[in-house]
C-alpha cells in the first residue's frame, strides 16, 4: 500500500513534468520559428546581393519567402542609406570632372527606381513576389504621381548646377510620355536636356540594346557621356558605355 503522502507527491512531480514539457515545446516551437526567420533573412540577404551584382539574371519574381525582408528593405532605412551612398559616390565622382563650357557633358539617367519610386505600387502587389502585370502598372503610372526617390533628386540638383545635362532615358513608351513629364515636374525635376523614350521600332529589344543604341546616337550628337545612374544593369551595360556606371538598388524586378 503506497502511504498517502506518497501518491500526493507523485501527483505533484507528475503535474510539474507536464507543465514543464508544455513550456520546452512553446520555447521549441518558438525557437524553429526563429530560425526559420533567420535563415529565410540570411537567405533574402544573399539572395538581394546575387541580384545586386548580376549573378543572379533573368529572374521573373522575388522568392516568395523574400517578401517580408525585400519589403523591410524597400519600407525601412536600408534602402534609403543604401541610395544615399550610391548618390555619395556620385557625386564625389561628379565633382572630379572638369565640365567644358560647350554643353556637352553628359549624365544619363534612367527614370523608374531611378529618379521616380514605384514602391507604392509595388507595396500593394507584392514587392515583386506577382508576376509583372503590364496592365495595372500603367494604370500607376497614368496616375502621375511617383514621388521622387530623394537620394536622386538631391543628386539631380547639384549636378544640374554643375553645368552636366541631363539625358532621361526610360524604357517607358512614347505614348507615356505626358504623363511622365507631369510627373517628373511633380516630383521636383526639372530642366533635362532630353527625355527619351522607346519608339514603336524599339519595341522587344532587351532594354540592354534599346539603351546602347540611344548612347550612340547621344554620342553621334556629340555628348560625352560622363556617367549613367539606373537600378538594372541593362541601364548601365553595352556599347558605347559610360565612363562611370552608379547601379542603385532595386531587389524588386530584373529587367533585361
Ligand atoms: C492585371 O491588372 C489588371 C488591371 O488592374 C487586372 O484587371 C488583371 O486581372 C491583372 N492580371 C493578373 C494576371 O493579375
Amino acid at each position: 500500500m503506497v502511504p498517502f503522502r506518497f501518491l500526493l507527491l507523485f501527483f505533484f512531480l507528475g503535474a510539474a513534468v507536464a507543465e514543464s514539457s508544455q513550456t520546452f515545446l512553446q520555447t521549441m516551437t518558438q525557437n524553429v520559428a526563429a530560425s526559420a526567420f533567420a535563415s529565410d533573412h540570411l537567405y533574402c540577404d544573399s539572395w538581394r546581393f546575387s541580384v545586386e551584382t548580376n549573378n543572379a539574371r533573368f529572374w521573373r519574381t522575388v522568392p516568395f519567402r523574400c517578401r517580408e525582408f525585400v519589403h523591410e528593405y524597400m519600407s525601412g532605412a536600408r534602402y534609403a542609406s543604401d541610395t544615399d551612398i550610391v548618390v555619395d559616390e556620385s557625386l564625389a565622382f561628379a565633382r572630379s570632372v572638369q565640365i567644358a563650357d560647350d554643353g556637352n557633358d553628359a549624365w544619363i539617367f534612367d527614370v523608374d527606381e531611378t529618379l521616380l519610386s514605384n514602391v507604392p505600387y509595388y507595396a500593394i502587389n507584392g514587392f515583386g513576389t506577382k508576376v509583372f502585370n503590364e496592365t495595372s502598372f500603367n494604370e500607376w503610372v497614368d496616375v502621375g504621381r511617383a514621388p521622387a526617390l530623394a537620394a536622386s533628386l538631391r543628386l539631380y540638383q547639384e549636378l544640374l548646377v554643375s553645368g552636366f545635362q541631363m539625358i532621361l532615358l526610360t524604357g517607358r513608351n512614347e505614348a507615356q510620355r505626358k504623363v511622365t513629364e507631369e510627373n517628373l515636374l511633380h516630383a521636383g525635376y526639372h530642366s533635362w536636356r532630353s527625355l527619351i523614350f522607346r519608339e514603336d521600332s524599339d519595341m522587344g529589344k532587351p532594354g540592354v540594346v534599346f539603351k546602347s543604341e540611344r548612347r550612340a546616337e547621344l554620342e553621334a550628337q556629340g555628348f560625352r557621356i560622363v556617367a549613367s545612374s539606373g537600378d538594372q544593369w541593362s541601364d548601365l551595360l553595352g556599347f558605347p558605355m559610360a565612363r562611370r556606371s552608379f547601379k542603385l538598388p532595386n531587389p524588386m524586378y530584373y529587367i533585361d
